[in-house]
């Protein structure tokens, strides 16, 4: 993409990053965001419980021995990011961050300076294109394949609007036993009118987003062992639900999971 079309259209790396509070987004972000938010009011929960989520998930990984992790659509560096997360508990994880946007990795590469040699890698690459991505991965040299991954993908699967059971298929049938797969995406199941409409913020920009049912998201686990609590809202994952937090199923829209490839 070159700078115009980067200022002209939204994007949802940016947009995302406004959500969270950040700084690396631009006005035409804000105004999709803006518009987002009058359908979706508590978008800014949402970002946040998955991002919570990302916390909770990977630090589950590293204590169940995953020692390297793949995030696709990693987004624009937030702290803490999935490295630290991993390496908090694991110092020796290894990460690859993978995401189709060329600023998503440029914002990467000059942010998450620091990292050890060997230790942290980027690749622009397409979920839509799993064999080039692990093509990629593999040119990386930072995994040994022999040994499980932790398969990231968070808020990036309702921006793909087609193909996910061949997408995911590659990708898992690529790793070892005893990798895992990690997933939160966006569902019409709480609250219809809200998600659709805002999901149409993108679509009437020629942007892809498809949101899903429970029942869609999880089969994208097909084949894999859920573990508990299986797919439930971001909030309601491995979390104590407090009386506030009963509430915001409608609020954040989303389901998640996490299973272990057999
Ligand atoms: C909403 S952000 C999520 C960031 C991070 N995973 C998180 O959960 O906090 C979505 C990210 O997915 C990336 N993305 C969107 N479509 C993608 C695709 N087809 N392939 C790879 N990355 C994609 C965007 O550039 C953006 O960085």
């Amino acid at each position: 993409m070159d700078g115009d079309t980067q200022r002209n259209r939204p994007h949802t790396a940016r947009v995302y990053d406004y959500f969270l509070g950040g700084k690396d987004n631009y006005e035409v972000d804000r105004v999709a965001a803006a518009e987002i938010l009058k359908w979706w009011p508590h978008i800014r929960t949402a970002a946040r419980a998955n991002r919570r989520f990302m916390h909770r998930s990977t630090r589950f990984l590293a204590e169940s021995g995953i020692r390297q992790f793949l995030d696709i659509g990693a987004g624009i560096p937030t702290e803490p990011n999935l490295h630290q997360i991993a390496q908090q508990t694991a110092p020796d994880s290894r990460v690859v961050y993978v995401d189709n946007d060329p600023l998503v990795l440029a914002y990467a590469r000059a942010l998450m300076t620091g990292a050890e040699q060997g230790a942290l890698e980027y690749i622009e690459g397409d979920v839509t294109e799993p064999a080039a991505i692990l093509r990629a991965l593999d040119r990386t040299g930072v995994f040994d394949m022999a040994e499980p991954v932790g398969v990231s993908m968070l808020a990036v699967l309702h921006f793909v609007e087609d193909g996910l059971d061949e997408i995911l298929a590659t990708l898992m049938g690529a790793m070892a036993s005893g990798s895992y797969l990690v997933i939160c995406a966006i569902t019409t199941d709480f609250a219809p009118d809200q998600v659709k409409n805002a999901q149409e913020v993108y679509r009437v920009r020629k942007l892809p987003a498809r949101s899903r049912t429970r029942a869609e998201i999880t089969g994208w686990f097909a084949g894999l062992d859920l573990v508990e609590p299986g797919i439930v809202p971001p909030h309601r994952w491995r979390n104590a639900v407090t009386p506030a937090l009963a509430s915001y199923d409608a609020k954040v829209s989303c389901f998640c999971g996490v299973a272990r490839k057999p």
